[in-house]
């Protein structure tokens, strides 16, 4: 199972210095955007030029995925977007958009909804990201409801990764694993404690 910290951030110097914080225990950073509509807070996911060896994915809660993933083509660090499954948009399009800068695309699904909804798009995306939390924050707790989603998604479609974000510690590792995660994203677990760079050391080590 890989390891991704999450970056939920308000300001610049806080992206820099967590990027910093993961480079050379983590291979990827999971950049969290959020609108202040499709969730009720806002991030900084400002497209700037980042000097950093990480791969960047995109987490975007947005109500406009497409102009965020516009932005960040000028990042080449950037590999792939995930943007929700709940969001009004032209999935197929996104995905087009996706492939054309030669990133990987998946749908992230919120906890209230059906996994049914993934399935016009299956066939087309690499990765569900499944929500253990409703989107918006950082250091919530996790709802163990949504974890058997992860068990159905592999088993319906199992070319698909599926990744899993929010509420996520170090003692719910070996459950996710389980139910056949292959992917977790975590923030508080990592960048909470005193001291986030051993610890991610240490959460990699127990994988
Ligand atoms: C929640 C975000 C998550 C969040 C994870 O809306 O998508 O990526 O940053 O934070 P933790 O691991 O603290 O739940
Ligand atoms: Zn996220």
């Amino acid at each position: 199972m890989q390891i991704i910290p999450a970056l939920l951030v308000q300001d610049r110097e806080t992206l820099i210095e967590r990027m910093r914080l993961a480079e050379g225990l983590a291979e990827c950073v999971h950049i969290d955007c959020m609108d202040g509509i499709f969730v009720p807070n806002k991030t900084w996911h400002n497209a700037e030029a980042l000097e950093t060896s990480l791969e960047i994915e995109l987490h975007l809660m947005v109500n406009d995925p497409l102009s965020v993933i516009r932005e960040w083509r000028r990042v080449p660090q950037t590999v792939r977007a995930l943007w929700h499954v709940e969001v009004d948009t032209d999935h197929r399009q996104l995905i087009e958009v996706c492939r054309a800068l030669g990133w990987e695309c998946g749908l992230a699904i919120s906890p209230d909804t059906s996994v049914d909804t993934l399935s016009p798009f299956t066939e087309l995306i690499d990765e569900v990201l499944v929500m253990g939390v409703k989107p918006g924050f950082s250091g919530q707790t996790v709802i163990p409801a949504t974890f058997e989603k992860i068990r159905e998604i592999k088993k319906r479609w199992p070319a698909l990764r599926a990744g899993f974000d929010g509420g996520a510690t170090k003692d719910l590792i070996p459950t996710l694993r389980e139910y056949d995660c292959d992917r977790l994203v975590m923030a508080s677990a990592i960048y909470s404690a005193n001291d986030p760079r051993e610890t991610l050391h240490g959460i990699l080590n127990s994988i």
